[in-house]
């Protein structure tokens, strides 16, 4: 059971994820670091509904990047567009989950949600209370 740590403003936010038995959040490939996000209510925020085609799920992985999936080409096409990007961003809708992972969630991102940005088409929607109870760590 992968565990996966989010860092937010240098507070580590650590679930452990059944791959198996986790639903989709329909927000990003499934078991990608923002579908993840989305079960365990951590605000990794989207503004495209995990498709690739914003930035807003930026994350700069500290820990276990060789369990994420391979870059594609058209994530590492939009990546170049975010802000403040390492060599060690990814999109969180993109970088699938296969193994431990600590990642962070920048301080700054170009948010497209907070920018009122025309391309808001994804939004979080609540969880249905009592339908999944995720695992914490
Ligand atoms: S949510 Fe838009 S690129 Fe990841």
């Amino acid at each position: 059971m992968p565990r996966v740590t989010f860092i937010i403003d240098g507070e580590a936010h650590v679930v452990d994820v059944d791959l198996a038995s986790m639903p989709s959040s329909h927000h990003g490939l499934p078991g990608s670091l923002l579908d993840i996000a989305k079960n365990f209510d951590v605000p990794l925020e989207h503004a495209c509904g995990g498709s690739c085609a914003c930035t807003t799920c930026h994350v700069v992985v500290r820990e276990g990047g060789g369990n994420l999936s391979d870059m594609q080409d058209d994530e590492g096409d939009r990546l170049d567009t975010a802000w403040d990007v390492t060599p060690h961003s990814r999109l969180g809708c993109q970088a699938v989950v296969r193994g431990d992972v600590v990642c962070e969630i920048p301080m700054y991102t170009r948010n497209y949600v907070q920018e009122g940005g025309a391309i808001q088409l994804g939004k979080s929607t609540a969880q249905t209370p009592g339908a999944w109870t995720p695992a914490k760590a």
